[in-house]
């Protein structure tokens, strides 16, 4: 951008102010939002594959239609988040290709496997938890767009949250079998839901790298890393204890001084080796995504011709 237009978009993040599509914006700033948009994208829909595994199984019909709608629904915050980005001046396709080839990331968290029906408790309990407390900040990042799309995002997500409570709610108060299972899912879903919130901004686990610091600038994120993942905790200890369940560090305790929960250590060699593709799904997740898309191939076929059609009897 022009200094004249490097001003226009200062004064606008300095006044807290939305910038929409036509403003001029530093190249950076739209580099940043597409890598995050896409990323957030791509991860609500590769996120319907751990739950998806579940709806064949379900226990009851009623679970089972609760299931599917939730599913859709992470389906269509793909839509808008694609819709959100594309507004920057890319095409959803190269964003699909860009995943298709690992170019692009998705989130940590759903390339760890759904071994029991408690699992969709602890993901919509834990990881959609993680998701809102992420996402509410969002609903006033500095790009309007994606603002917007997350307002209706979080609706939905509070939703999911209180659904998955529910389901670890039922298992606990369910027989001794029953609540052994919901115990090892939030076991195996802690840790992983912890990491979600992304590296410490300082520090060794850091790794130097990091976009916090001009994200915040920016109005892009709202908090640090570490400042919403400590927001989280507060949040899940109460619940869990609402629960029954116990949560899996020994570490966790009030601490009266800082008027937070303090919390052991993260794991972030394992966290970096998933980002690698070296975890527990990654391959099978991305395997099912490409196979996916290339058997939809021919509904977006039938859509393009659909659409030029329409256009051609328009131009008559
Ligand atoms: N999973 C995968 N990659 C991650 C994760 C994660 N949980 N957290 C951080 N990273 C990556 C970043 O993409 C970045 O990679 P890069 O340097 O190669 O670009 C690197 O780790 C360093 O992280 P940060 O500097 O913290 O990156 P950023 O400023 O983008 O913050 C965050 C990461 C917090 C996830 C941010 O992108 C964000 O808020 N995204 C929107 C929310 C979202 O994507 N949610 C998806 C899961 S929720 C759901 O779908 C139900």
């Amino acid at each position: 951008v022009g200094e004249a237009s490097q001003g226009g978009f200062d004064a606008l993040i300095a006044a807290d102010q939305r910038i929409e599509p036509r403003d001029a914006m530093p190249e950076k700033y739209r580099e940043t939002l597409i890598r995050q948009i896409a990323q957030h994208a791509h991860s609500e829909i590769i996120g319907m594959q751990p739950e998806g595994n579940w709806i064949t199984r379900a226990p009851s019909l009623r679970r089972k239609a609760i299931l599917i709608a939730k599913v859709q629904d992470e389906a269509g915050h793909g839509l808008y988040l694609y819709s959100a980005a594309e507004t920057l001046g890319v095409d959803r396709a190269e964003l699909l290709d860009r995943l298709h080839d690992g170019k692009q990331k998705y989130s940590s968290i759903f390339n760890y496997p759904t071994l029991t029906w408690a699992d969709c408790g602890a993901i919509g309990w834990l990881v959609d938890g993680a998701a809102i407390m992420n996402q509410v900040p969002l609903c006033r990042c500095s790009y309007g767009p994606y603002a917007r799309a997350m307002i209706r995002v979080c609706k939905e997500e509070s939703f999911h949250q209180r659904q998955g409570f529910e389901i670890l709610w039922t298992l606990m108060r369910g027989t001794e079998a029953q609540q052994a299972m919901a115990q090892d899912a939030a076991d195996r879903w802690w840790w992983p839901a912890l990491a979600m919130f992304g590296p410490p901004d300082t520090g060794e686990a850091a790794k130097g790298g990091g976009h916090t610091e001009q994200s915040m600038a920016w109005g892009i994120k709202r908090f640090a890393n570490d400042d919403l993942r400590q927001k989280f905790v507060d949040m899940m200890v109460p619940q869990a204890d609402k629960l029954g369940i116990v949560l899996p560090d020994p570490d966790l305790r009030w601490n009266e001084e800082r008027g937070h929960y303090d919390f052991g250590e993260i794991d972030w060699d394992e966290f970096w080796r998933v980002l690698r593709g070296d975890g527990p799904c990654n391959a099978e997740r991305i395997e099912h995504r490409r196979s996916a898309h290339e058997e939809g191939a021919w509904v977006r076929e039938a859509a393009t011709a659909y659409a030029a059609k329409q256009a051609s009897r328009r131009q008559e």
